[in-house]
Parts: structure tokens; sequence; C-alpha cells
């Protein structure tokens, strides 16, 4: 394939020597260095790793592109920071997006609900809706709340505008980013569908980055799941000059099969920095891997 960028992943270095861990990366003639940044608030992200301030002190080590990849409830909230601290791309989960307008939905649904029940609506009927807001909830967190699934639920009228919000939403977060002129990316778990509207917004190029990651968010070391790839080769087929990220379980044989269906940057953690003979080594193998 073309040029494939490398981002060994510094989740898997020892963390009392993250300087020594960029360095090294540097040295192995990696282009990228990629920053797991995960505070603990989203659920679908059980760990807690690194923050803002880490990033401005990697930054005063290196000139290498630092890749955020922001794994948390709220990513809005890490911007400015991570601009500031010297951030070359920040990536945030499109399924947080999600979340975000759901949760802003069922508050709007149970303001509305309250004023229904000054105006006299039994208990009975609250107890219902706040299932239904569950329900919501529930579909919001696995990604699906899009219309496509016919689960419990399928029928909550605001479905429609929900879909069109979070679109927006993807597209204002990312323009915020890209203001600060660093790099923007959207992040899919291994279960997140890929959107049509998703694909639309790379094509307009209003998105720099897809990570379509092939673990489950949270920690390294964990197998690479290659159903991912499908969403890999949508992408490539429909935006040709797209970076498209595959993150988790990367080693030379998944870096293969990511390369193959389109990947152009390849995140390595445990790979990287866990190579016997070194990063370097493993750096080759994996450029090796994406000839
Ligand atoms: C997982 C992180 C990855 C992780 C990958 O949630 O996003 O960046 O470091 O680690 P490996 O390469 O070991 O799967
Ligand atoms: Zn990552």
């Amino acid at each position: 394939g073309g040029a494939v960028l490398v981002a060994p992943s510094i989740l898997a270095a020892d963390f009392a020597a993250l300087g020594s861990a960029v360095s090294a990366a540097e040295a192995a003639g990696a282009e990228w260095v990629h920053v797991d940044v995960f505070d603990g608030s989203w659920e679908r992200c059980p760990n807690f790793t690194i923050g803002p301030p880490v990033v401005a002190a990697l930054r005063r080590g290196t000139g290498l592109h630092l890749d955020c990849h922001l794994a948390v409830a709220d990513p809005g909230r890490y911007v400015d920071a991570l601009v500031a601290a010297g951030a070359s791309g920040i990536t945030f989960h499109y399924e947080v997006v999600l979340g975000g307008q759901q949760q802003q939905q069922q508050q709007q649904q149970q303001e509305r609900g309250e004023q229904q029940q000054q105006q006299q609506q039994g208990q009975q009927e609250r107890g219902e809706q706040q299932q239904q807001q569950q329900q919501g909830q529930q579909r919001g967190e696995r990604g699906e709340g899009r219309g496509e699934v016919s689960g419990p639920g399928g029928s909550v009228a605001a479905d429609v505008d929900v879909d069109v919000d979070v679109d927006v939403a993807v597209a204002a977060l990312a323009a915020r980013i890209r203001s600060a002129g660093l790099r923007a990316g959207v992040a899919l778990a291994p279960d997140t569908p890929l959107t049509d509207e998703l694909v639309s917004l790379a094509q307009r190029g209003e998105v720099d980055m897809v990570l379509v990651m092939t673990v489950p968010p949270g920690f390294g070391g964990q197998c690479f799941q290659s159903g991912a790839l499908d969403k890999v080769r949508r992408l490539r087929g429909a935006c040709p000059g797209l970076l498209i990220q595959v993150d988790g379980g990367v080693n030379a044989s998944t870096a293969a099969l990511a390369v193959a269906a389109g990947a152009n940057v390849l995140v390595a953690g445990s790979f990287l920095y866990g190579h016997p003979k070194g990063l370097a080594v493993g750096v080759a193998e994996l450029r090796a891997a994406a000839a």
C-alpha cells in the first residue's frame, strides 16, 4: 500500500519513564505517538490514564505528532487544555456525542414529564416514561439509537431529531478542534456501526481521521477484532484520502490485515513497547507488514 504512519501507544510504556518512551518512538522512526487520554468518566472505557499536564510534559521533549485518543464522557471539556498542552490531534468517540444527545433528550422528556405530572397525570405513566428513558439510554450506550435498529423503544418519536443533532454535534466538535490547528478524529468502538452520516462527514473533509477501534477502549493487550475491518473497507472505498487509524491488538500479522483493508495509521502498544527485540525492530516489522 501507500505511506503508512506508525503510532506507538504509550499506554503500554513504563509510566515512570514516559519521556524515554517518546524518545524511543522518535528514534525508531515512528511518525506519531498515540496518547490515550482516559479519565474513567465514560463507563465503556473503564481506565484512568493520562491528562493534559502529562501531554504538556511530553511536548516539551518531542516534536512528534502527539495523537490524543480521548475516550471520556465529555470530550469537549478537555479540548482547550489539550490544545494548550501542545497536542497535535484529538480523536473523540462518536458514541459519547450520541450519548450526550440522548441525555439532553432524556432531560427534556423528564422536564415534560414533570409538567405533565403537575397537570395531574398519575404515577403509573411516569413509571412508563422512565422505562422509555432507560431503554433510550441503553440504546445510546450501545451506539444503536439511530433508527436503524427496531429493538425495544424503537418507536421513541424523537429518534429522528437525535440522528440529525448527533452529526451536527460531531461536526461542531471537529470544527472546534481544527480551528485550533489540530487534526480532528472520530473514534468508533468495535461494536459501533459506521453510519452514512459519518461517512458523509469524512467525504466532505470535515474530519481528518476516523479511528476504527479493533478492541474495546480501555486497556492494552487485548485481542484484535477483525470484524471491525468491514468499517475500514467501507470508509476507504468512500474516502480515498482519509486517515484511517486502527487501534487495539495491532501486531505484524494484524497490521497486514488492517492495511489491506485500507488503514493507513497503525497504533500499537504492547506489540511495540513489549517487543523482545526493541521498539525499532517492532516499527520495522509493522512497516514490512504494511508494504
Ligand atoms: C486501548 C487503547 C490503545 C491501547 C492499544 O483502549 O486505545 O491505544 O494502548 O494497546 P495494544 O496495542 O496493546 O492493544
Ligand atoms: Zn488508543
